[in-house]
C-alpha cells in the first residue's frame, strides 16, 4: 500500500474490506489505515461482517469511513447501514463540487438534519432502528470485548474441528482467518454443490459456498451473532461429518466435533 501511494500521489481514496466474507479471510485494516493516513488519503473500510466479530478502532487506525451492517456478527436484521465518519471524510464531502445533496444516500443531508439538528431527513425505518437497538443492547450487556472474544473463540474452535476431521482450511494462515465464517477447502473428489445440497436436503442445514472466482473451491461454516455458540458449531460440524461419510469421504465420526469442543475449554457460554 505504501509503495502504491508513493508511486501515485494523486490517489485520494482507498477502500478495503476488513472481513472478506466470501473468502473468510481478513485484511490488515489497522496497518493499511495508518499508512493511508500518513499520505492524507481517505480510507473507507467495509466491515460489514467484521463489526462485532473483529476488534476495530476507526479513530486510532486512521479509518475515515467504516461501514457495517446489523445482520452479520451483530446478529440483527438486514436493512440498515451503520457508519462511522471522520472529520476529514466530512470535509472531503463538503469540498466536493457540487456536494452530494438532496438524496437518500447523501451523508451530508443526514449530518445537517440528524447529527446536527436531531431531525431525521426522511421517514425513519423505525422497525429496523428498534431491531438494531435491541441487538446493540445485547452486545453491550455481554460487553463488546467479550462479545468479540466469543466470536474469536468459536472461530478458533471451528478451525480446530475442521482440521480435526482431516479437512483443510481455506485461509492460507490461521492469523488471517476471520471470526465471522470459516472457509473449508472442498476435498478432492467432491464438489461444493454435492456437500451443500446434501446438507440442506438430507439434514435441513443450510450453509453456503463462495462467490466469484473462488466459487466451487470452498464451503463456509458460519458463526456470527447467535450462531457464535457451541450448539450451532457442533451441529454444523456434526452434519458435515455425516454428509462427507454419505458422499464416500473417509470420516471418523466425532473427530471434528470433538476437536472443536475440546478447543472451547474454559469458555462459559
Ligand atoms: C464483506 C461484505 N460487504 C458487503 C456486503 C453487502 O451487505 P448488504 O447485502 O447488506 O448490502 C456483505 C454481505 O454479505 C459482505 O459480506
Amino acid at each position: 500500500v505504501r509503495r502504491a501511494l508513493k508511486q501515485q500521489p494523486d490517489i485520494k481514496y482507498l477502500s478495503v474490506v476488513h472481513s472478506e466474507t466470501p473468502s473468510t479471510t481478513l485484511n490488515p485494516v489497522r496497518e493499511i489505515g495508518r499508512i493511508a493516513q500518513e499520505f492524507g488519503v481517505i480510507t473507507i473500510v467495509d466491515t460489514v461482517s467484521g463489526l462485532g466479530g473483529e476488534f476495530l478502532s476507526p479513530e486510532d487506525w486512521g479509518i475515515d469511513i467504516a461501514i457495517a451492517g446489523p445482520q452479520k456478527c451483530l446478529g440483527g436484521t438486514p436493512g440498515l447501514t451503520i457508519m462511522s465518519v471522520s472529520p476529514a471524510a466530512w470535509q472531503a464531502m463538503e469540498k466536493k463540487n457540487p456536494p452530494h445533496r438532496g438524496a437518500y444516500n447523501s451523508l451530508l443531508d443526514f449530518k445537517d438534519k440528524w447529527i446536527d439538528n436531531r431531525v431525521f431527513p426522511f421517514t425513519p425505518l423505525v422497525t429496523e432502528v428498534y431491531a438494531l437497538e435491541s441487538v446493540l443492547m445485547q452486545v453491550l450487556e455481554e460487553g463488546l470485548e467479550r462479545y468479540t472474544a466469543r466470536h474469536g473463540a468459536i472461530a478458533r474452535a471451528c478451525r480446530a474441528g475442521v482440521k480435526g476431521m482431516g479437512l483443510e482450511l481455506w485461509a492460507a494462515r490461521e492469523e488471517i482467518a476471520g471470526a465471522a465464517v470459516t472457509g473449508v477447502t472442498v476435498p478432492a473428489g467432491l464438489t461444493d454443490e454435492a456437500i451443500l445440497s446434501a446438507m440442506r436436503e438430507r439434514y435441513g442445514l443450510m450453509i453456503t459456498g463462495a462467490l466469484g472466482e473462488i466459487k466451487g473451491k470452498l464451503i463456509r461454516l458460519g458463526h456470527m451473532g447467535k450462531a457464535a455458540h457451541p450448539f450451532f458449531l457442533a451441529g454444523q460440524l456434526g452434519v458435515l461429518e455425516r454428509v462427507l461419510a454419505d458422499l464416500g469421504w473417509p470420516v471418523q465420526f466425532g473427530a471434528g466435533v470433538g476437536a472443536a469442543m475440546a478447543a472451547l475449554e474454559g469458555w462459559d457460554f
